[in-house]
């Protein structure tokens, strides 16, 4: 297994690239999954969770080239074989569901394998199931399967009342939606970047959306959709994560691609720390010239709200605040797994639920410390890039999942960080 060794080296300076985003094109690909005709992505990030979605489109009988170094994925579902997701693939990853919508709405049936627990949280999919209940659907648990049978004629339109916001259910419903019969209503829906980039993929190959990027989405339902080729959006998680690289270490940093209309709760919380964020023709600059950052007091919410997806790597950042931050997770019941790394590296953090009081100290120490989950493993990468000596970050597959290229996009802006062999 690998590691990644990082030493504390001072400011950066230079220009990172923000790839296309994991949580958008993980939406994306199942959408070749309602047409007959071809779905090309541009702008694909390479990471092993695409190749998962790779491996369980094909595993349905999807056609998915990866071209021009696995950033174009060429696919076609126009002769599926199967409408039946495996639990052996399916486990790997949650986003595994994402099928089960477009199966269920092209062919009127599917089973597809329940994802299992995950370290963030419980994370059910019971929205989902309400969600095709409310079309129409006949769902069944069945030996860890999900058994979905649509209405003779298919999927109907409906009223689909969210009772708290899901990015997922809000996707799967959504394709969903497109082709049952008649008019759907999503409301409570999430407002994410990525649901309005799945919104113009969907509305490129025919299906009639209004509504996307608002809690209240209608679908038009029709017979059937075109192919299209279609960019997809820059991740905004990445973005935020190398946004605060220079924040962390000091120095300045330009983020290739990126835009504050993606994360314009996050960038409040930057500039209350003191931070500097600037839009530039091709990206952020961000800069910290100053000396330490003010501590600040975090809140996760759904879109626009703080990700709960930033809150690890802004933790990192607030070790080192002058004065105690409060970082509230609203979203995941798990999520501050990395607390007690970061402790080990020398930062004051007290958790109690949801709630984690974070008392800045005047710097971190290297330490050997262990990746939890994706996001965790980048906030120890982060704090490892400020702290004196060396930090040594274990099962960092949970990295690869989310990040591409991570040692060399912060080589580039002078980091000191490998990747070695376990010894
Ligand atoms: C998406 O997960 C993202 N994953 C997550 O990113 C992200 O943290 C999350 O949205 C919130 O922004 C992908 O897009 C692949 P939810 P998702 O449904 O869709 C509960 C990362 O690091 N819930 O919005 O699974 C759920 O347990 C990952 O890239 C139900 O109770 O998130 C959670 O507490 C991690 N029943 C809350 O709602 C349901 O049927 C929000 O989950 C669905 C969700």
């Amino acid at each position: 297994m690998d590691q990644i060794i990082v030493t504390g080296n001072g400011p950066l300076s230079g220009q990172i690239p923000i790839a296309g985003a994991k949580n958008a094109c993980l939406t994306l690909m199942p959408a070749t999954l309602l047409s007959e005709e071809p779905l090309t992505l541009t702008n694909a990030p390479r990471l092993s969770d695409i190749r998962t979605m790779t491996t369980l489109l094909q595993s349905l009988g999807a056609e998915v080239q990866s071209l021009q170094d696995g950033q174009v994925l060429a696919m076609s579902s126009h002769d599926l074989t199967s409408t039946r997701a495996e639990y052996d693939i399916v486990r790997k990853m949650r986003a595994s569901i994402l099928v089960l919508g477009p199966l269920l709405a092209r062919f009127g049936h599917a089973e597809v394998s329940l994802p299992g627990g995950c370290a963030i949280g419980a994370r059910p999919v019971d929205l989902h199931l309400k969600a095709f209940e409310a079309m129409g659907a006949e769902l069944e648990l069945r030996d860890g399967y999900v058994h979905a049978k649509a209405p003779v004629g298919g999927l109907r339109g409906g009223i689909v009342e969210f009772p708290f916001v899901s990015v997922g259910a809000t996707e799967n419903a959504l394709m969903a939606a497109t082709l049952a019969k008649g008019t759907t209503v999503l409301m409570n829906a999430a407002r994410e970047p990525e649901i309005v980039d799945l919104a113009q993929c969907l509305q490129k190959m025919g299906a009639q959306i209004d509504g996307e990027g608002t809690s209240e989405i209608t679908v038009q339902g029709v017979d059937r959709l075109g192919g299209a080729t279609h960019r997809v959006v820059t991740d905004r998680i990445e973005l935020g994560t190398y946004m605060l690289a220079p924040a962390i270490c000091g120095g300045e940093v330009e983020c290739l691609g990126g835009t504050i209309n993606l994360l314009a709760a996050f960038c409040e919380k930057l500039d209350a720390a003191g931070i500097s964020v600037e839009e530039t023709p091709n990206g952020l600059k961000v800069a910290r010239k100053g000396g330490r950052v003010s501590a600040v007091d975090v809140t996760t919410e759904p879109f626009p709200g703080f990700p709960t997806d930033l809150q690890a790597q802004m933790m990192a950042l607030l070790c080192t605040a002058e004065g105690t931050s409060v970082l509230e997770e609203k979203i995941f019941e798990n999520r501050f797994m990395h607390a007690p790394e970061l402790i080990r590296m020398g930062a004051s953090i007290d958790v109690h639920g949801g709630t984690a009081t974070v008392k800045g100290v005047d710097h971190l120490k290297g330490a050997p410390v262990m990746a939890t989950d994706l996001r965790a493993s980048v906030s120890l990468i982060l704090a490892g890039l400020a702290a004196e000596g060396e930090t040594v970050v274990s099962r960092v597959y949970h990295l690869d999942r989310g990040y591409e290229h991570v040692v060399r996009k912060l080589e580039g802006v002078g980091a000191k960080i490998e990747r070695v062999k376990e010894q």
